[in-house]
């Protein structure tokens, strides 16, 4: 299976990847997650990418399409993938595009989590992420219950980057629907409700589709 997650920022698309993964027992590529761990680790990478990060703005598509071609050419990725957070804009998709039909691997689905900008906010100025492993929850949340790790609140999840990240998605992301549409691979989900009940609708979805 390979697939693409798209939808606006606390969408759902981490939180479904991790299920729809391991479903399809596929490798999760977030270019999110390896900016972060660049910047945890102090790579030049991260450092680059958290000056655009913090301020909700798109890391520049050079430096996030090299990572994503390369990264596509681990050999985990041989029987799919699935991207969360790439490509984000019509050039990114373009891009991917040019990449796997020079591999003969084509998208098969672009999956699309749709849901409401007042639940947006609220998702995110609640979210808290694991430190030690990178797992998000609501707020509710005191410890990382996969790894014991402090939980943290990301640095664009304050209230005024959130707000520049949705306008971000709308002006530039949101055109790659039409673009995946187009292209005859879109499939649309509402994202609202229990996390299981929207893996499950996504993987009837997609069956539907591919059958
Ligand atoms: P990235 O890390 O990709 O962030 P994002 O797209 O803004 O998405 P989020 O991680 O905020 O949300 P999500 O949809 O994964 O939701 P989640 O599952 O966490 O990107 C960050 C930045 O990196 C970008 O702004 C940009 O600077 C840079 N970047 C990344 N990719 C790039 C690219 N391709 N090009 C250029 N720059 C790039 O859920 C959110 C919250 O809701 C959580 O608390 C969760 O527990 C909760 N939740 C999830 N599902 C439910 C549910 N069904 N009901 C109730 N709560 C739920």
């Amino acid at each position: 299976m390979r697939l693409i997650l798209v939808g606006p920022p606390g969408a759902g698309k981490g939180t479904q990847a991790v299920h729809l993964a391991a479903h399809y027992s596929i490798p999760h590529i977030s270019t999110g997650d390896i900016f972060r761990a660049n910047l945890k680790e102090g790579t030049p990478l991260g450092l680059q990418a958290k000056s655009y990060m913090d301020k909700g703005e798109l890391v520049p598509d050079s430096v996030t399409n090299a990572m994503v071609k390369d990264r596509l050419t681990h050999g985990d990725t041989a029987n799919g993938f699935l991207l969360d957070g790439f490509p984000r804009n019509v050039a990114q998709a373009e891009v991917l595009r040019a990449i796997l039909a020079e591999k003969k691997t084509p998208i098969e689905a672009a999956l699309e989590l749709s849901i409401d900008n007042a639940e947006i906010i609220k998702r995110l100025s609640g979210r808290r992420t694991c430190r030690g492993c990178g797992k998000v929850f609501p707020g509710q949340f005191e410890k990382c219950d996969a790894c014991g790790g402090e939980l943290y609140q990301r640095d664009d999840d304050k209230e005024e980057v959130i707000s520049r990240r949705l306008e971000v998605y709308a002006e530039q992301t949101a055109p790659i629907i039409a673009f995946y549409r187009q292209e005859g691979l879109l499939i649309t989900i509402p994202a609202v409700g229990d996390v299981a009940e929207i893996t499950a609708s996504a993987i009837r979805a997609l069956s539907q589709k591919l059958s």
